[in-house]
Order: structure tokens, then sequence, then C-alpha cells
């Protein structure tokens, strides 16, 4: 049995580092795993100038330890009104790295986001020609399609036909959930790939209701059936260029999740690389681990890859029920639970 593999430092191709109190609580987290994140740009306003992003960038910087070897990618957050020549020229600046497209209403801090895909003809088309990647919270907030298959009915209704009017543009669809989505990625051209979660991998929806309701496994896209997550898990392991990870790694106060109307996101960033690598072990994949972890998103993206390595050690570690710092209470993706990986640098 392997107890220890090294490999190539990973990075996080999706997170939500937040701002203020809870991004210098959150960031050092991910930074201390991953060289690189591409950061979600869904703040409160969201961030949809070079300005903004840049500004963004250097309070990642500042909430991380002096001297910190991480490198935030910013993303900027379409809305009806984007602005095509701002975008373009974040992109030829290296400040944006991606857009990040969210249906009107689909999630968290997504009230500002696209009602109509027709309103962004310009902005797609640009994002084409100069390669910039858009990024897709792939639901459809049609609220009387039922919240499992939104995913399913978003690939149908908009995805296939943003792919055929597009065909160059490079998208990725972000934290699948489904087998639909799966299938959709494989039988697409290399410009399309995608970011799985570890609790997409890991939980299904009953996890949501195990014994009462469960805030802290609730995020978007909603955990789907088993047969779901049996497809999402393989996919990861499979080897394909086009899986990657993305964590979602989404922190909300304590509070805002265990309330009446709970917000959705799950805190998986303190034991990411534990969790994702207790999955690859379980499916005997261990040997895949880096492609997903650490190359398969920079080969997407045309990014280096990363120089460094990590290790992760066959040994025990109990997740803590709750992290704290100041008035901020979080709980942890596997709160009170064991994971069988640990995590260092190599
Ligand atoms: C995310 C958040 O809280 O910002 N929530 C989530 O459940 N994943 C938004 C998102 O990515 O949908
Ligand atoms: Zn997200």
């Amino acid at each position: 049995m392997t107890s220890q593999i090294m490999i190539r430092r990973p990075d996080d191709w999706h997170v939500h580092l937040r701002d203020g109190d809870m991004l210098n609580m959150v960031a050092n987290f991910t930074a201390r795993q991953f060289a690189r994140a591409i950061v979600m740009p869904n703040l409160t306003p969201p961030v949809v100038t070079v300005a903004a992003a840049a500004a963004y960038r250097d309070r990642i910087m500042a909430a991380l330890p002096q001297g910190a070897d991480f490198t935030p990618l910013m993303v900027c957050y379409l809305t009806d009104g984007a602005d095509t020549e701002e975008i373009a020229r974040g992109y030829e600046q290296g400040v944006f790295a991606a857009c990040k497209l969210y249906p009107a209403h689909a999630t968290t801090n997504s009230a500002h986001g696209v009602t109509d895909i027709r309103k962004l003809t310009t902005v797609l088309e640009t994002m084409q020609r100069i390669g910039m990647p858009l990024l897709i919270h792939g639901e459809v907030t049609d609220r009387d399609v039922d919240i499992f298959d939104r995913e399913a009915v978003f690939i149908e209704r908009t995805l296939a036909p943003l792919v055929r009017d597009y065909p160059a543009l490079k998208i990725v669809l972000e934290h699948i959930t489904t087998a639909e989505a799966v299938d959709f990625v494989k039988a697409s051209g290399p410009q399309i790939g995608a970011t799985i979660t570890p609790q997409h991998m890991i939980i299904n929806r009953n996890a949501i209701f195990d014994g009462g309701i469960r805030p802290h496994a609730y995020c978007l896209p909603v955990a789907k059936r088993e047969q779901h997550r049996l497809a999402v898990r393989k996919a990861a392991v499979s080897g394909s260029p086009k899986f990657f990870l993305g964590t979602d790694s989404a922190p909300h106060a304590i509070g805002r999740k265990e309330n009446s109307c709970g917000c959705a996101g799950i805190f998986n960033a303190p034991y990411a690389m534990e969790s994702y690598t207790q999955v690859f072990d379980e499916e005997g994949a261990l040997d895949r681990l880096e492609a997903f972890a650490s190359e398969n998103g920079p080969n997407f993206y045309g990014l280096p890859l990363n120089e460094g390595k990590v290790t992760l050690t066959r040994q025990d570690v109990v997740v803590p029920d709750v992290i704290t710092e100041g008035d901020i209470s979080v709980v942890p993706f596997h709160a009170g639970e064991t994971v069988r990986w640990t995590f260092a640098d190599a």
C-alpha cells in the first residue's frame, strides 16, 4: 500500500476567497496547498473592472504571510452590460485570467449575473478571438425546473448552443455534478473542460438530509443522486485532460449557514488536497492525482506547470468541528471526521 506520494504543486481552478475579515481568515488555507488559484469574482459589488481586480489581488496578497508563494488569478464577473474593451484590456495586461458567467440569481451574489446570453455576443466573440476562457456556472434559474435538473437542462438549453455558436471559445463548465455534464464535456472538443470539487465526488444528495437538514452539505450546484456522484468521480480519476481540480471552497459564517434560509457553499479549503487524495486512493488512481491536480488545469489555461513539489502521506487527521478566527466561525467540509491523508510541502 502506497504510504506517501510526491506530486508537482497543485493549483485550485475555482475558489471563493471572499473579502475583508473572511478573506484574512481563509486565504492562507488555499495558499498553503496551492500555487495558484482562480479567484471567483462574486463579491459585493462584483469584480467587473481591471482596477477592481488588481485591487482585490492586492488585498489577497496582503492577507497572506509575507513572501507567500501564491498567485491569485483574477476573474471578471460578466453582467448584461459587460464591457468588451475592459475585458480584453484586462486579459492583455495579465490581470484577468478569465471571465465568469453566472446566470442571474443562480447562486450566492449572482444578482448582477447575465439575464440572457445573447446580450454578450460581442464579449464572447472577442474572448474567442483572444483565447480568453469563459468559466460557467452551469445551471438554469427557471424556478419551474427541478433544482436537481438545473445543470442538465442548462447543458441542453444554453451550453450546447453556445458551443455550437462559438466553436473555438475556451469554456470551463465549473463544479460539475451530473453524468450529463461528464458526458457533454467528454464528447466536446479539447476547448471544453470542467472543474470537479471534492464534495461532488464524496457526497450525494442524501447527505443534505441525513437524519435532519444539514446546511453544511448544501452548495450549488446541489449534490445529486448516487449515480451522478459515481459518474463525476469516474471522470476525475479517468486520466482525461479535460477534468481538473477546482475546490469551489465557499466559506460562509456559521450563522449564515445554520439559518432558516441558509447560504449555499461548502468550505473545503483547509483539507482540500487530503480530500482529493482520499478519493483517488479509494479509486486505486493515486498515479493520476498529479495530472488532475497539477497538470490538466495549467495545460487547459495555457500556463506553465508549477516547479515545486508537495507530499501526501497516509496519516489520519481529525478535521475540527469548526474553524474560528476572531468573531468568525466557519464549519469545514468533513467537520468532525477523520481524513486518511496529510498534506505537506515537499
Ligand atoms: C458559491 C458562493 O458561496 O459564493 N456557493 C456555492 O454553493 N458554490 C457560489 C457558487 O460557486 O455557486
Ligand atoms: Zn463557486
